[in-house]
């Protein structure tokens, strides 16, 4: 049977879609990549696999993902809104851009890239807050060929650096200072900083948006504004083959530092737009906002180009939920007549604990659909969502996946599957779960509870960590191998829908932020009067998940949790950034740990959840004693 459209609109054809995208992958995704422009088409749509890892998707193509973001849609769109900028100032006016004024900006922000050097291959790094030019600055670098690499802009100095050597890239492009709420920060000082250890870079961009005093370093640094103003508004696409990087997108782990996930060009652009349409559901006169940031995959997928390939008008704000007041988004929400509003738990959870006022005073009627991503949500915050926002007629998609996969893998299609609360259920079609045990066998049938893997690839997986294909294949793929190891736990109800349990591993979900324990631990280990330590998880009512930090300090310089708190913060600022700071300190004199020295974390997460009764077996420590320390410590 020929496939018609890969278009979902019942949930018969959901169930008929996975049937034919497990069945037939080449023929599915054939034509789902029909939906794009190509300039030349593809020999084979996918080849490689979870062993031999060399996954490629529409293998002999080649196109430009701005070409189908922009140039597409000019004949049919080009006076429609594709991006409306809301400031973190409600009485700033917002910016509007048609789909053919974007096509003209993201030309001439790629003519000022190749004016100052920029070629096909290289790396630009982005270190801004949420103004018009970070979008537009990243369809820049794919229309030129170059391959962007987005650091979130409450990453410090160092961190900032980390990123840029590891890409060697050779610009930056930055802003004076970031406005956010009430407060400013000083992005272009931040980055003075860490270009000092960076010798790749050779050109650093401006963007000044508050006018804070900045220096210039004559022959590197530029005001961006005056340059672009000065471009041409004509730049062709650059003709980029289906697996040419697009973009780095840097992300925590359990162990080491950041790693850099490489997409590319076209398996991300079809996993993306494909995905976009289907979960969202979006009719041409709709206006989407997801309050994301660009420097995560979500403003990567979900703010740019997801919403562009579907011709979409997006919303990008460069404020925070609480400034002016905390009925911020539901101004913004009645502003605009937003009819599909996607943000995170953590976010809902905060609003939640507010005034209810703000959320009523404000009309929502325009809403249509709901999302929610990042982290698990909760069943109260679920039904609040439901309920304040959503008024009891608007599904919700509750959407995981991963910095890694790209896109959204799995999730309710908006009024097409059921949404039930805290349940992200189906897979998408051309997604294989898998729930595995310890040991690596598959829990077959249903109900059931494991980690979650994924047994085949889906267009959108990142193809590598950037330099490290070694360090690839180990993080996802050894621990069952011929699996993709998500790091999450998953139960599945018994008929078959999926509810995301969190990480089963050493990374914590801090408001929707993944940090890596072993960052946080490097980073206190650096003060001092400290010997060891050992960070965990601890469940946190507004960020999903709060940092827990065990401290163990030299003899005779020992300290308390307050005098320590602001000290080892400041060390966490330095080398990670404010995402990362403490919620809890334990100062101990030792950590429970195995005969082979290991710390049992296991143990160290009960506690710090307060579920002390419930340790499990601790008589094969070197050290059982020590628990019955913590514990007391710990007020348990
Ligand atoms: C981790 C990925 C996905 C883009 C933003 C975060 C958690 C994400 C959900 C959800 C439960 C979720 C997982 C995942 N997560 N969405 N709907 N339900 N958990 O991307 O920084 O790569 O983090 O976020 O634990 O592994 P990321």
């Amino acid at each position: 049977m020929p496939i018609k459209s890969t278009q979902i609109t019942t949930k018969d054809e959901y169930l008929s879609h996975w049937q034919m995208a497990h069945e037939v992958p080449q023929e599915f995704w054939a034509k789902a990549a029909e939906n794009y422009e190509w300039m030349k088409p593809w020999d084979k749509v996918q080849s490689g696999d979870f062993n031999d890892l060399e996954i490629k998707w529409f293998e002999g193509a080649s196109l430009n993902i701005t070409a189908n973001c922009l140039d597409r849609h000019l004949k049919t769109r080009g006076d429609k809104t594709a991006v409306i900028w809301e400031s973190n100032d409600p009485n700033e006016a917002p910016i509007k851009y048609t789909y053919t004024e974007l096509h003209a900006e993201v030309c001439r922000f790629s003519n000022v890239l190749k004016e100052k050097g920029i070629k096909k291959g290289d790396r630009v790094c982005f270190y801004m807050s949420m103004v018009p030019e970070l979008l537009t600055g990243v369809l820049a670098c794919a229309r030129i060929g170059a391959v962007h690499s987005v650091v979130f802009g409450g990453f410090s100095a160092q961190a900032l650096a980390g990123r840029i050597q590891d890409c060697q890239a050779k610009m930056v492009i930055t802003c004076d200072e970031a406005y956010r709420g009430a407060k400013t920060i000083p992005l272009k000082a931040i980055t003075d900083e860490a270009v000092e250890s960076c010798d790749t870079i050779e050109t650093v961009l401006v963007r000044e948006r508050t006018g804070g005093s900045i220096t210039y370093k004559e022959g590197r640094d530029y005001s961006l504004l005056p340059l672009i103003k000065a471009a041409k508004d004509d730049c062709p696409p650059e003709e980029m083959k289906a697996e040419d990087p697009l973009f780095i997108l840097y992300t925590s782990g359990s162990t080491g530092k950041p790693k850099g996930l490489m997409h590319t060009t076209a398996g991300y652009m079809v996993w993306a737009g494909y995905t976009f349409e289907n979960v969202f559901q979006m009719e041409e006169n709709d206006t989407y906002w997801c309050t994301a940031d660009i420097g995560w995959i979500t403003g990567h997928s979900y703010i740019t180009y997801g919403p562009l390939l579907n011709g979409a008008t997006t919303i990008m704000f460069e404020g925070v939920p609480t400034y002016p007041d905390a009925g911020r988004f539901w101004d913004i929400v009645d502003k605009f007549k937003i009819t599909h509003f996607y943000t995170a738990p953590t976010a809902i959870r905060a609003l939640q604990a507010c005034d209810i006022n703000l959320v009523r005073k404000h009309d929502l009627s325009s809403l249509k659909v709901l999302g929610s991503v990042g982290e698990p949500i909760n069943e109260e915050a679920w039904e609040w969502y439901n309920k304040e926002v959503g008024k009891e007629r608007c599904p919700i998609v509750d959407t995981w996946w991963q910095t890694e996969t790209g896109g959204i893998m799995i999730t309710s299609l908006a009024g097409v599957t059921e949404s039930i609360p805290a349940h992200a259920t189906y897979p998408l079609p051309g997604v294989n779960p898998v729930l595995v045990d310890s040991e690596g066998k598959t829990i077959l049938g249903n109900p059931g509870e494991g980690n979650l893997c994924m047994e085949l690839p889906w267009p959108g997986i990142a193809r590598t960590i950037w330099g490290d294909h070694k360090r690839y294949k180990e993080t996802y793929f050894t621990t069952y191998p011929g699996k993709y190891f998500t790091g999450d736990g998953a139960r599945r109800d018994d008929k078959g829908r999926y509810r995301i349990t969190g990480r089963v591993d050493d990374v914590i979900n801090v408001s929707g932020h993944r940090i890596g324990t072993a960052e946080v631990e490097d980073a206190i280990n650096e003060h001092p009067a400290i010997v060891e330590s050992a960070v965990v998880g601890y469940p946190h009512e507004i960020k999903g998940q709060g940092i827990y930090a065990y401290v163990i300090c030299q003899p005779g310089q020992e300290e308390t949790a307050e005098v320590l708190k602001p000290q080892l913060d400041a060390l966490i600022m330095k080398m990670i950034g404010p995402i990362a700071k403490l919620d809890f300190i334990l100062p101990v004199s030792g950590l429970p740990k195995t005969r082979s020295g290991k710390i049992m974390r296991r143990i160290l997460r009960k506690i710090a959840a307060k579920d002390g009764n419930n340790l499990g077996d601790i008589s094969t420590l070197l050290n059982p004693e020590i628990v019955e320390e913590i514990k007391k410590g710990a007020g348990l």
